[in-house]
């Protein structure tokens, strides 16, 4: 009797003690991934920047605000900023999932080391002054859904690769200095729902494939585009006489006087595709509510 209630108190006294052993180690023990360390602590050296006191205080990259799931990456009370994920190898290894630099004025190229952090899936590097191209190795980062590189002076072509990125979500790189026509593999991303293009240099046509592109909401284009844009989007909506979606697309145009003023005429044609457009959901609401009434 008395051993039966020593080992209910012992049991009663462990369980907490051993819960809280747990969390203690998931906050302290949990260690961020040796090559996300490395790799961060080298675009942050390149970059001239630091992390805020806010993580990184020990050492610790994925520590405090990076790792408490009450504040998210878009919070604006921390710029730079990461998020991770501890819960590799049974909660002892963290991985960088979010990174952002954004409007700190940053100079210079994008430090290879980026391309290994293969677990983000949010990346804001929007509004600073980073030059040289994206490079090619950009294909690995296979998690990403939210990515910007927009207001930045990056030049060269914008990598083909970017198709390999089929859970992207998000695709900003407008205001740029890139050259060269738009990746026509950006159409295999169909989880897209937002493409800003506008002013990124790139030139040409909107490519037909992204007719896949049916997820789309929001787009932004130079105004010379809207007219390819419109057409592609003619064609594919006519293609899905099943689609139920809201049945709208915010379409945003933009472009110096000079350009406004030669796109007046293709206006009018822009006008007319918009007009079909915008029929095609209309008859869609109709064979939607057939079935009820
Ligand atoms: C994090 O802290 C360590 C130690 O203080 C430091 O060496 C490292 O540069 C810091 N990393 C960043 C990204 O600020
Ligand atoms: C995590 O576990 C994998 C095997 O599941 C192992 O290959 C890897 O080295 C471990 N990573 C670290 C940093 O311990
Ligand atoms: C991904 O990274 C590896 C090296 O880690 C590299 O060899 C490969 O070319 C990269 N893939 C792409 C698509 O860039
Ligand atoms: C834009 O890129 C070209 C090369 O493609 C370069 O010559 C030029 O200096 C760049 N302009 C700016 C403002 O970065
Ligand atoms: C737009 O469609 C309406 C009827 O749906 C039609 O009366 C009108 O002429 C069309 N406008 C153009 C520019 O095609």
């Amino acid at each position: 009797m008395p051993t039966c209630l020593l080992l209910t108190v012992w049991f009663l006294l462990c369980i907490p003690g051993s819960l809280h052993m747990v969390g203690a180690q998931n906050q302290i023990g949990a260690t961020t991934h040796p090559g996300d360390e490395k790799a961060l602590n080298s675009i942050f050296a390149a970059w001239k920047i630091r992390a805020s006191r806010a993580w990184n205080t020990s050492g610790e990259l994925c520590s405090g605000a990076a790792i408490d799931d009450n504040i998210f990456i878009d919070d604006k009370a921390y710029n730079p900023f990461i998020k991770c994920d501890c819960t590799f190898n049974s909660s002892t290894i963290c991985r960088i999932t979010a990174l952002k630099v954004y409007a700190l004025d940053v100079v210079g190229p994008i430090p290879p080391q980026l391309w290994t952090l293969i677990y983000l899936s949010n990346l804001n590097l929007a509004q600073n002054y980073l030059t040289g191209s994206i490079s090619p190795a950009i294909g690995n980062l296979t998690r990403m859904e939210w990515l910007t590189f927009g207001v930045n002076a990056l030049s060269g072509p914008f990598p083909k690769e970017i198709g390999l990125l089929t859970n992207l979500k998000s695709l900003g790189i407008g205001l740029n200095n890139l050259s060269g026509p738009i990746p026509a593999e950006i159409g295999t991303c169909t989880k897209l729902l937002k493409i800003y293009l506008s002013n990124s240099g790139l030139r040409g046509e909107v490519p037909s494939s992204f007719a896949n592109l049916v997820e789309l909401e929001d787009v932004t284009v130079t105004f010379y585009l809207l007219y390819y844009l419109f057409y592609i989007l003619m064609t594919t909506l006519s293609q899905l006489p099943e689609r139920t979606s809201n049945g709208y697309l915010l379409i945003a145009a933009s472009g110096g006087l000079n350009q406004q003023r030669t796109g007046i005429t293709d206006a009018v044609v822009v006008a007319r595709i918009l007009n079909a457009t915008l029929v095609v959901p209309e008859l869609d609401h109709h064979s939607y509510w057939k079935d009820d009434r």
